[in-house]
């Protein structure tokens, strides 16, 4: 089960936490200054001209008071650079020379291939200095990269370079051409007792992780030729369905512009950048997955997809929409723009630029209005027969849209579309279920965090998570004598006190020296561990106060049970409410957390 807590020990987080600093951790990605005992800096997650940013060496907390982001040192790392808990954990581990202990030892297999992997990263980084160097030295290489508008400087930063025309090239960057490990790497190939190199005669672009390692590469051929892009198979450190090309640089523009521009080519991301429109990244020469637009939306608050005017690229479109109804959020815009006939985004924005490119940006369609455009294409509005058919073409895609609000706007638009009078039972119409017991991603493995803890401590983690949530706590249903409930409710009449909206970073300061702090930060920290998902933090704490209700109910029951319930009314009144509290606990059992959790949540109980 791989939940962080499992995979990574406490006493070892203990211990990291101890030994790295927040100031330094964040120092490496944004300039900080010290103004009284905090740092300051510009914020890196979201846009502004004035340092609203804070980080406390006291706290080990980063805060701003710009976007209300804030976080501890694993949290920054997750946040600033998309990695998941595990690896964060994992890379302010190596940032202090400390290794993250596997709790099993490995065996010996995995740690073969782990040796294996970590040779692999060296080899790849090894090919990219001599493309580069080789590119340096072919001038025919760079007239063709000047030919198509780019500049060393771009180049350079993408790390471009060229695969000499030579069989064996790559044996000015190894000695030990037989190594295994470079067919392993997919540079080289060995056929009928031959090796050869992969890439021949090719512009190189090197394809980034988030992490800055070269995991694989695509080799244009100079001119025409077969295949024209030629791309790293399959290997321990690369697969296809997972990786965008280009994002490790888009990173900070896609913050600055606060979209994501997905676009089919590596040329097109590279003119893009060429143009200042830095924050295009490339599926490469796949179709849009799951895995892509998860990344996406973890990276950026909203995604245009950008695909070529023709019918590949209409193709592709429709494949991405696909993917895309089923993780939708409501929060985050995803929209589709199909470029002219005969044009991708490298020759648009050559011709036009960076203003032209930008105005044809507006005119990207929203999801719903791509879709239903598409929809309509098939259909005949003007005839009932055309209509009834809409409404069943809709259908289907309509049903795999799991955030509630878009899904109810899609469903109203489909019926407009079809003439449905109001009220004519649209829902039923297009079979939505009534709750969607659907994950919007597959659920974490719940089971293995069951914490002996209380359920008012499950209400303060969760509470934490999500301070907007702070209206919905109900004093009747605190137990009292728990320090949990105490801060639980200093919690909630804090968010009511402040000015701006609430966080973390803000209740530390005004908690700082009350009874409650420790408990509280010890609680974020074990709810920021279990890396829930925001609308996954809401349904949590919705759980809680079931789970508090419930045990409010059971201790009237077993209070009525003590007093004997000698009379009819005492025991009708015992019946009622157990009635009550059983069928609270069957719905709790039914109930899944919903995507984009919208239903109010007094209605809960
Ligand atoms: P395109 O054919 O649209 O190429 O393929 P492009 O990006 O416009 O290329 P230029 O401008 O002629 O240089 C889009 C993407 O599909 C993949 C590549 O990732 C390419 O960037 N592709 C295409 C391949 O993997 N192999 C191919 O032979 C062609
Ligand atoms: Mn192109």
């Amino acid at each position: 089960m791989a939940v962080a807590r499992k995979v990574i020990p406490d006493s070892f987080k203990q211990d990291l936490l101890n030994r790295v600093d927040i100031v330094d951790v964040i120092s490496r990605y944004v300039q900080l200054k010290k103004g009284g005992a905090n740092f300051l800096g510009l914020c890196p997650f979201h846009n502004e001209k004035t340092p609203s940013f804070t980080v406390s060496p006291a706290k080990q907390f980063y805060h701003c008071f710009g976007c209300g982001v804030h976080g501890n040192a694993v949290g920054f790392l997750m946040a600033y650079s998309t990695l998941g808990y595990i690896d964060a954990v994992k890379e302010l581990a190596a940032s202090v020379g400390m290794q993250v202990p596997d709790e099993r030892p490995p065996t010996p297999e995995q740690a073969a291939r782990k040796e294996r992997e970590t040779d692999l990263y060296g080899l790849m980084d090894k090919a990219m200095d001599f493309y580069r160097g080789e590119l340096k030295k072919s001038p025919r290489a760079i007239a063709y990269l000047k030919g198509r508008g780019l500049t060393g400087e771009i180049a350079a930063r993408f790390r471009i370079g060229y695969a000499p025309d030579d069989w064996q090239g790559l044996k000015g960057a190894f000695a030990q051409y037989e190594d295994a490990a470079l067919v392993e790497a997919g540079l080289v190939i060995q056929n009928e007792g031959k090796r050869y190199d992969r890439f021949r005669d090719r512009v190189m672009f090197p394809i980034f992780n988030v992490r800055g390692a070269v995991i694989g590469f695509g080799g244009r051929v100079i001119g025409e030729g077969e295949p024209k892009y030629l791309n790293s198979p399959e290997t321990p450190l690369f697969e296809k369905g997972r990786e965008l090309y280009g994002l490790l640089h888009a990173r900070d523009a896609i913050r600055t512009a606060g979209h994501v521009l997905v676009v089919e080519g590596y040329m097109d991301v590279v003119a893009l950048a060429q143009h200042e429109v830095g924050n295009a990244v490339a599926t490469l020469g796949t179709a849009t997955t799951p895995v892509h637009v998860g990344k996406l939306l973890r990276t950026a608050d909203e995604i245009v997809f950008c695909f070529d005017g023709d019918a590949a690229g209409r193709k592709a479109a429709w494949r991405a929409l696909e993917v895309s109804l089923p993780l939708a959020p409501d929060h985050k815009p995803i929209r589709f723009l199909c470029l002219p006939d005969g044009e991708d985004p490298d020759t648009y924005v050559r011709k036009h630029g960076k203003e032209g490119w930008q105005r044809k940006l507006r005119e990207a369609e929203t999801l719903s209005q791509f879709l239903l455009s598409q929809l309509r294409a098939e259909c005949d509005l003007e005839t009932p027969e055309g209509r009834a058919r809409f409404v069943s073409v809709a259908k289907p895609h309509v049903q795999k849209i799991t955030a509630p609000q878009l899904r109810l706007q899609i469903a109203n638009a489909v019926a407009e579309l079809a003439r449905l009078p109001q009220g004519a039972g649209i829902p039923s119409l297009l079979e939505l279920p009534a709750r969607d017991r659907r994950f919007s991603r597959p659920p974490p493995a719940r089971t293995s965090y069951a914490a002996p803890r209380s359920p008012e401590y499950r209400l303060l983690y969760s509470l934490l998570l999500d301070l907007s949530l702070a209206e919905h706590v109900d004093d009747d249903l605190l137990l009292r004598n728990l320090p949990e409930s105490g801060a639980v409710i200093a919690v909630r009449d804090a968010c009511r006190e402040f000015e701006t909206e609430p966080s973390v970073g803000l209740l530390v300061d005004r908690l700082q020296g009350g009874p409650w702090l420790d408990l509280i930060l010890g609680a974020h920290k074990y709810g920021e561990e279990l890396a829930f998902e925001p609308e996954e933090a809401s349904y949590e704490f919705q759980q809680a106060l079931v789970n508090l209700d419930l045990a409010r109910r059971k201790r009237e029951l077993d209070h009525l049970r003590e007093g004997g319930l000698r009379s009819k009314e005492e025991r009708i009144a015992f019946q009622e409410k157990n009635l009550d509290r059983k069928k609270i606990e069957d719905g709790l059992r039914l109930q899944a957390p919903v995507a984009g959790t919208s239903k109010p949540l007094s209605g809960q109980l």
